[in-house]
């Protein structure tokens, strides 16, 4: 009993020190990875750069720690905490819409790969029309 005790308070405090230590300087940070990664698949899907979506598609997955892996209530207005739950669920849509895109190109299913594209701008926009002003 006295160790899952321990053990709580030690998941407790890791988790409020890794949101402690995620910054707005980062989070902008992980914001700019994601569109430049949104930059390298796009070369790919024009016909410019063979592999760039590959690499594209691990730098987007990486930067979503912005959205789901950290604790975003601490950062949000009392007004917007449920989109804590939004950022969570995005993240999880953008890495399905990324797997999809990744696997649409590697059976040629080009047309298809464009369209997980643009579904995975979609959450961004939405996400930016809905939340953009918090933290200001
Ligand atoms: C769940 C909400 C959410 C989603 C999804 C989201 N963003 Fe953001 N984004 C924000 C917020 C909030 C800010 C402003 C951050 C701040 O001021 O702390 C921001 C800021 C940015 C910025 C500005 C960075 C700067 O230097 O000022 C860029 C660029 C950006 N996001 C790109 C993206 C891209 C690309 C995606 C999709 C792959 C995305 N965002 C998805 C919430 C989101």
């Amino acid at each position: 009993m006295k160790t899952m005790i321990t053990l709580a308070l030690a998941m407790m405090l890791s988790t409020a020190l890794s949101a402690a230590q995620y910054t707005k300087k980062e989070r902008l940070e992980d914001m700019r990875a994601m569109t430049n990664a949104l930059g390298h698949m796009q070369k790919t899907l024009v016909g410019q750069c063979k592999t760039c979506l590959y690499k594209g598609a691990e730098e987007l997955v990486l930067a979503l720690r912005a959205l789901d892996s950290v604790d975003v209530e601490d950062y949000l207005p009392k007004e917007q905490a449920s989109a804590h739950k939004f950022a969570t669920k995005t993240a999880k849509s953008i890495k399905v819409y990324t797997k999809a895109m990744v696997k649409a190109y590697d059976e040629k299913d080009y047309f298809e790969a464009i369209d997980m594209y643009g579904l995975i701008l979609n959450q961004c926009a939405s996400c930016h029309m809905r939340v953009r002003d918090w933290n200001k």
